[in-house]
């Protein structure tokens, strides 16, 4: 049976640092439904225009665009063995839907890592990230700089900061993520698949009690 795992948690929790070092260490694919967006607005792509409009604000692109983008996404051949998901699902309709399409695809979801952050800390971490054009890596200016300023140690493309990372943007993703995506930690804790993780240690620890969490799931 092909394994999912869906990471959640606030904008900066860090869901995007621990779903790309999961991914090379389980050999699963990392999807990351806001990476896609911006790979299609890099790419000036209708879905990339679509999506711009609501993520300059800060606010969720539609759920039937996102759902079927991310169907197409997990039908290809590197996700046989599944998947780590990162900012999908996003409102309980999404995860409904992915709860039917993993049924399709004879999996289901096996653990939801739920990063916990306290809110003063998000927006520090959101205005010094910065991030790689090429592949999406991930530095903080002071937590976990590159090597070199301004250059991805990873495939050495260059860095630069998200539009949506401005302080009052990030003010209303938070909003939005209290309002649409919070209940999805009640929704998976019903589920009996929430793992919760302390956030706001190193991003190593972070690690380790991630795969802790994964682990005890004994996938
Ligand atoms: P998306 O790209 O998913 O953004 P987000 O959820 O707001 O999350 P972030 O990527 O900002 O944070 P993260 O948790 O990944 O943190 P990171 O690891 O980078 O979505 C963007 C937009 O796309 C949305 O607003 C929406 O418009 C749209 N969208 C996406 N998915 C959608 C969906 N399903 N439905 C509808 N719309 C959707 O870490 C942050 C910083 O902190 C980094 O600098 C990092 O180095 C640092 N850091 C990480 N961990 C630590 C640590 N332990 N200690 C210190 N610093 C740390
Ligand atoms: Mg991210």
């Amino acid at each position: 049976m092909p394994t999912y795992i869906v990471i959640i948690g606030a904008p900066g929790a860090g869901k995007g640092t621990q779903a790309q070092m999961i991914s090379r260490e389980l050999k699963l694919p990392h999807i990351s439904s806001g990476d896609i967006f911006r790979e299609n607005l890099k790419n000036d792509t209708e879905l990339g225009k679509l999506a711009k409009s609501y993520m300059d604000r800060g606010e969720l692109v539609p759920d039937d665009v996102t759902i079927s983008m991310i169907r197409e996404r997990l039908t290809r051949s590197d996700c046989v063995a599944g998947a780590v998901l990162d900012g999908f699902p996003r409102t309980p309709s999404q995860a409904e839907a992915l709860k039917q399409m993993l049924i399709d695809f004879h999996g289901q979801v096996n653990v939801v890592p739920y990063i916990m952050v306290a809110e003063e800390v998000l927006i520090e971490r959101l205005t010094g990230r910065w991030t790689c054009r090429a592949q999406g890596h991930v530095y903080h200016e002071k937590f976990n700089p590159p090597k070199i300023a301004g250059i991805c140690d990873l495939d050495g493309s260059e860095l630069y900061q998200r539009d949506d990372d401005k302080a009052e943007t990030v003010i209303n993703r938070i909003r939005v993520y209290l309002e649409q995506t919070a209940p999805l930690i009640q929704y998976y804790r019903r589920e009996g698949s929430l793992q919760e993780v302390d956030g706001t240690q190193s991003i190593d620890e972070v690690k380790a009690n991630l795969m802790k969490a994964i682990r005890a799931k004994e996938l």
